[in-house]
């Protein structure tokens, strides 16, 4: 079969060669965003007079047709063809004949790339913005009924201090509502055409690129064409906010993981998101948070593979950037797998407050609380911290909590404590004490809820 470009060659092109450089493979998933940004370059052209508006007519209308086409699943694409780009070009021309080949007047496989590239984060961005939502409001769904639910909180994964437990899941929302903004942020980088930088320098066509970035709903249009076209850092921000929210995703999987263990049991996880054992009859694993924690790797592996394939290029365009798609198609895809994945388990789950509640009860996680009890009454923190410390190695010599110890124990450590300490220690007081701006009591944390449903639409 003979190119689109072979006005120039003698020769076929070796078959591992045309596979090699081919890309239709996985830029087929451009197909939408490819026929979107030529409606809008043969209108300009059209407008522009650059053809005539009978032949731009014919065009739209062929367009139109192959759209039809791709939505109904009737496209075959062929790898003679390359890419997608001269792939729907091929239909074009079969479709209304030889006029279609006045398409790619004034533009360039460069430019029309970079454009498919930009509109295709456009869209999928803003609905991952709205995944993360879904996810965000689960977590509210959730806290709503825990405001009172205490839990132990952990520093080094050690039992520290009691929270409530819409405190420890809000932190998850709060990760979340940074990488909206993050993501809501480099939307203004995506948001500016390339289409008009031609080849790399531009054209003799007197084309209007503010009237195409109108048509595509692009807010910019680039000042520099040879930027235009070696631009890939709107892909590269994508994939790095995406891997700082994959991270968000892998530490709410683990928490889950761990939540969900026998030796934990705070979280039963719904029987739809979990599988069992070919072996052990009992077992029901959670695959779906393993595995979320998991696809972590291939979302950081993307961005470092892309910052790589970059470094060091000369300008323009060079065929290194087509190694660009894969590993972005890999992260949209899996963010928004993970996502959908994430909000309906995390609304399903069951929360075991009576486990937690026995967990809360069988701490020290409550020793901060007794220092702050002598501190309260003039003793320094530091010798407060002292005192208490040797309590709690008393206590553990008498397989006792802080609780179960008598005010007389607690005498024989210092006169000042009186029967007012078993209030102080009771979890409920311990969460409730914590005031401050930000901190776990019942009363900041259903301030927070508040807060944080105000950010939602
Ligand atoms: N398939 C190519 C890519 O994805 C399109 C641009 C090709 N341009 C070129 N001059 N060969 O990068």
């Amino acid at each position: 079969m003979s190119k689109l470009w072979g006005g120039r060659f003698t020769k076929e092109t070796n078959k591992l060669v045309e596979e090699l450089t081919a890309s239709i493979s996985f830029d087929q998933k451009l197909a939408k965003e490819d026929i979107e940004g030529s409606l809008a370059h043969v209108q300009m052209l059209g407008e522009q007079e650059i053809i005539s508006a009978e032949d731009a007519e014919k065009i739209k209308n062929g367009l139109h047709k192959i759209k039809e086409k791709l939505a109904a699943g009737e496209l075959e694409y062929t790898v003679e063809n390359e890419d997608i780009h001269m792939n729907i070009e091929k239909f074009l021309i079969d479709e209304i004949g030889p006029v279609g080949g006045k398409l790619h007047t004034g533009r360039s496989r460069n430019d029309q790339v970079a454009t498919d590239m930009h509109l295709y984060l456009k869209d999928h961005t803003a609905g991952i913005i709205e995944l993360v939502e879904a996810v965000q409001t689960a977590i509210i769904n959730q806290a709503e009924q825990n405001v009172e639910t205490i839990i132990p909180g952990y520093t080094h994964l050690q039992r520290a201090q009691p929270v409530s437990f819409a405190h420890h899941l809000l932190a998850y929302f709060w990760m979340l509502e940074r990488d909206k903004a993050r993501l809501t942020d480099s939307l203004e980088r995506v948001n500016w055409l390339p289409l008009g930088a031609g080849a790399l320098a531009g054209t003799t066509f007197p084309i209007d690129r503010e009237r195409v970035a109108e048509l595509l709903g692009f807010e910019e249009v680039y000042p520099n064409s040879m930027d235009a076209v070696s631009d890939r850092d709107f892909i590269l921000e994508f994939l790095s906010v995406g891997s700082i929210l994959m991270m968000h995703i892998s530490r709410l999987s683990e928490e889950l993981v761990i939540w969900s263990s026998e030796e934990f049991k705070f979280v039963e996880l719904d029987d739809s998101f979990c599988t069992g054992s070919s072996i052990m009859p009992q077992k029901k694993n959670p695959d779906v948070p393993e595995l979320l924690r998991a696809k972590t790797g291939r979302v950081y592996g993307n961005l470092m593979s892309l910052l790589t394939v970059l470094k060091g290029l000369p300008l323009a365009y060079n065929k290194d950037m087509q190694e660009d798609k894969e590993g972005m198609f890999d992260t949209v895809e899996t963010l928004e797998g993970s996502l959908q994945m994430l909000a309906p388990m995390i609304d399903t789950m069951t929360v075991n407050k009576g486990r937690m509640r026995q967990a809360v009860n069988q701490d020290f996680s409550n020793a901060t609380d007794i220092a702050d009890y002598l501190v309260t009454k003039g003793v320094s923190f530091r010798e407060a911290h002292e005192v208490i410390g040797k309590i709690v190695l008393y206590a553990i010599g008498e397989n006792k909590f802080l609780l179960d110890l008598g005010l007389e124990e607690y005498k024989q450590f210092s006169e000042l404590f009186e029967d007012d300490i078993y209030e102080v220690l009771a979890p409920e007081h311990v969460v409730g004490a914590r005031k401050s701006y930000g901190g776990t009591s019942q009363e900041q944390v259903s301030k927070q809820l508040e807060l944080a449903k105000s950010k939602l639409k």
